[in-house]
């Protein structure tokens, strides 16, 4: 409400995607200061596997010990300040090439090239320094600063969501990581809403109803679902077999889901069927193909629930697939970020192994069309942002999550 009792849209100001005050803001009370969704558990599954978290300008690693216990570290080396590694792979020990200081993977000193020049050095100052680390439904998330609350605490009421799904069994079947010219913010904001599918993504309005989209905003996290397999009013009138035929068409992730299900274009949606039913159907078998009763309700083996776990972090859940999706500040520019997806599947045939990125930096065919379509838009998006005579970005009631996500940094940035 505005001060005359007139009704208001909710705004934002745009310098909060451009200056670099916000930034260095979030760098001093945000990134430290919540948990953060480190690697899938598959990549740091047994002894010695090592994952790389890489934000803003700190970096953790994970490791499995050789005892089988997760630690995380901060990337750096206690002599003078070197970063260790990067990415994901497997070790023996933690080195440092610079001087050849060395770790063993539960952080303790094994080796410091003529020890004796550091008469004073204890072992405990050499040591790598630690920082907190959980895992939680085939995610493991660090905290990067003192006083982590219990992670199961920080994400609920989430945590009572994903039981069903049975995430730890699922595989990685493609990870990548694209390099966005954007705020992590406007990356975040666009998976927030599903208003932009009749704008950019308009091929899905035949099998994506962007109108039908129900909400649930908490205290830190959201969730939606968006109705799939049912065609958007703006669509025009569609059989149920054409909305699946569009579905398999699409050079997305729908299409990928269907045409692994062995469905094509020749399908045909059975009379009194509709085509959200029908591929509830076609999931429910298909998972029961593969020895999985699973009691998924048909809302949440057709439908997209798009959870966004605070602050940087979303997991779609699609029945026997899963999108999870993270938006990393760059180190040295705060108008560039890092989109990292893995696509996860209960269906799969791949032992668990440290998953390297497909490919960095620059979008390609493999993401599909929708992936795409987000990636060309944002820049366009970031730029304006500077423009003069911008005051305000305006936010409607489909867009309430990304109200609720700003509020919610508002709110971290303000705590003492
Ligand atoms: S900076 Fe790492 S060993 Fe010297
Ligand atoms: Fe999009």
């Amino acid at each position: 409400m505005t001060a005359d009792g007139a009704a208001r849209d909710a705004t934002l100001d745009p310098s909060r995607y451009t200056d670099p005050e916000f930034a260095r803001a979030e760098r001093k009370r945000l990134w430290p200061r919540t948990w953060l969704m480190a690697c899938i558990a598959a990549d740091v599954a047994k002894p010695g596997y090592v994952a790389e978290l890489a934000i803003d300008d700190q970096s953790v690693l994970v490791v499995r010990g050789k005892d089988g216990v997760l630690r995380a570290f901060h990337n750096v080396c206690t002599h003078r300040g070197n970063r260790l590694r990067e990415g994901n792979g497997r070790a023996g020990l933690l080195r440092c090439q610079y001087h050849n200081w060395c770790w063993h993977l539960d952080g303790s000193v094994s080796d410091i090239p003529r020890r004796e020049a550091f008469p004073c050095l204890t072992d405990d100052e050499a040591a790598l320094h630690p920082c907190a680390v959980e895992e939680w439904e085939g995610l493991v998330f660090v905290f990067l600063g003192e006083d982590p609350p219990p992670l199961r605490d920080y994400l609920q009421p989430v945590t009572d969501r994903f039981g069903p799904y049975h995430l730890p069994e699922y595989g990685c079947i493609t990870k990548a990581s694209v390099r966005v010219e954007a705020n992590w913010k406007t990356l975040c904001d666009s998976f927030l809403e599903a208003y932009h599918a009749q704008g950019i993504h308009r091929q899905v309005l035949a099998y994506l109803d962007e109108q039908g989209v129900t909400f649930e905003v908490w205290d830190t996290h959201s969730h939606m679902v968006v109705p799939i397999g049912v065609p958007s009013p703006r669509a025009g009138d569609l059989t149920p077999t054409d909305v699946l035929r569009r579905m398999v068409d699409d050079e997305g992730f729908y299409g990928m889901v269907l045409r692994a299900m062995g469905i094509d274009r020749t399908v045909e949606v059975p009379a009194g069927q509709t085509a959200a039913s029908w591929f509830a159907g076609l999931n429910r078998d298909y998972l029961a193909a593969h020895g999985v009763a699973t009691d998924l309700t048909d809302s949440q083996l057709v439908d997209d629930h798009h959870y966004f776990l605070f602050p940087n972090l979303i997991v779609n859940h699609f029945g026997s697939t899963a999108l999870v999706t993270r938006c990393r500040p760059d180190p040295t520019d705060h108008e560039r970020s890092w989109w990292d997806v893995w696509v996860l599947s209960r269906i799969h045939e791949t032992t668990p192994t440290p998953t390297a990125p497909i490919y960095d930096g620059v979008p390609t065919d493999e993401l599909g069309r929708i992936a795409n379509q987000d990636l060309d838009a944002l820049p366009g998006v970031q730029l304006g942002m500077h423009d003069r005579s911008l005051t305000a970005v305006r936010l409607g009631t489909d867009e309430r999550r990304i109200v609720a996500f700003h509020e919610t940094i508002d709110r971290w940035l303000a705590a003492p």
